[in-house]
């Protein structure tokens, strides 16, 4: 049964053409359809240029969108008169490469300019500057009169994420957000979005060209080809189909690239899993204990 709630998010044969009527034109994305329910957590995931960045640009109305292919809340974003300012307090983007966001050459300054610009007073913005350098191991007293271009661009990475969360969208978009971290920082990060998403039930939009982090973090991907849709469905229906993945150029989670070589020996070993822990048991299950 459909449920009778609006997505909160909806592409409807969605289409984006750069430089459009020039001759150096580029169709980045043909006739791409699909809705995120509240809550969900959605992968976005492709090879580089298959317009995972470019649907991000549309939820952040940073494209001419036309009108009937964008929806937020059941209502189309590209209409006259669409109310953009909601749309920004609604949708926290971090996007792929988080300087071009930041703002402020001091951290804590940085993480308020969202808050301020939305009219909190002074103690409200305050704690949510603290609360979100401190979720994002940057402790506040630490780092907020830090510079923000002498950091590393994991925490630079990390002040630009700060500055999302600090507005408390009910929806949070991050493009590529593990890109650049080390395994430490992508665990780190990996957690708290876990950890925000059972907390605040936010729905989280997440863009990957690997499935390594995406896997332990989404519900369900939205598998990109060249600016179409290949593949939508539950993480596991999705990493049953590990060798069109592996077409596509996306990189495979460890425990199913373990699966598809033990394909050559087990043609029906199953290739939806997500941890080694299951990898492990699918073994145990077919040569024994070691
Ligand atoms: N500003 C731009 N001008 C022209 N072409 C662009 C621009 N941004 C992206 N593209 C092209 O659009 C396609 C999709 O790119 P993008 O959305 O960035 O993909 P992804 O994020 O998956 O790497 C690519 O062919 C890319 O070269
Ligand atoms: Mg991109």
């Amino acid at each position: 049964m459909e449920d009778a709630t609006p997505p909160i998010l909806e592409l409807r044969n969605f289409g984006y053409t750069y430089l459009e009527g020039t001759p150096r034109a580029v169709e980045a994305i043909r006739d791409v359809s699909f809705k995120v329910r509240r809550g969900e957590r959605v992968g976005i995931v492709g090879a580089t240029q298959s317009g995972k960045s470019t649907i991000v640009d549309s939820f952040a109305h940073l494209l001419r969108v036309k009108p009937g292919q964008v929806f937020y809340d059941g209502r189309d974003i590209a209409e006259p008169g669409y109310d953009r300012a909601k749309l920004r307090r609604e949708v926290g983007i971090v996007f792929q490469r988080p300087d071009s966001q930041i703002i402020e050459d001091v951290v804590g300054a940085d993480v308020a300019f969202g808050p301020t610009a939305a009219g909190l007073s002074a103690p409200e913005t305050r704690e949510r500057v603290e609360e979100s350098l401190d979720t994002l191991g940057l402790p506040y007293p630490e780092y907020r009169l830090r510079y923000v271009h002498a950091l590393s661009g994991g925490q630079r990475r990390r002040v630009a994420i700060a500055g999302v969360l600090a507005m408390r969208t009910p929806v949070l978009v991050l493009d590529e957000p593990m890109a650049g971290l080390d395994p430490r920082g992508r665990r780190g990060l990996l957690e708290l979005l876990v950890r925000l998403q059972n907390e605040r039930g936010l729905t989280l939009i997440v863009c990957s060209a690997s499935l390594t982090d995406a896997s332990l973090l989404c519900d369900r991907f939205v598998v990109l080809d060249g600016g179409t849709v290949a593949i939508d469905g539950p993480v596991r229906d999705v990493l049953r189909e590990a060798d069109r993945l592996a077409e596509l150029d996306v990189t495979l989670p460890e425990p199913v690239i373990g699966a598809r070589e033990m394909r050559k020996l087990f043609p029906d070993f199953p290739t939806d899993l997500l941890t080694e822990e299951e990898l492990e048991a699918e073994l145990v299950k077919r040569i024994g204990a070691a």
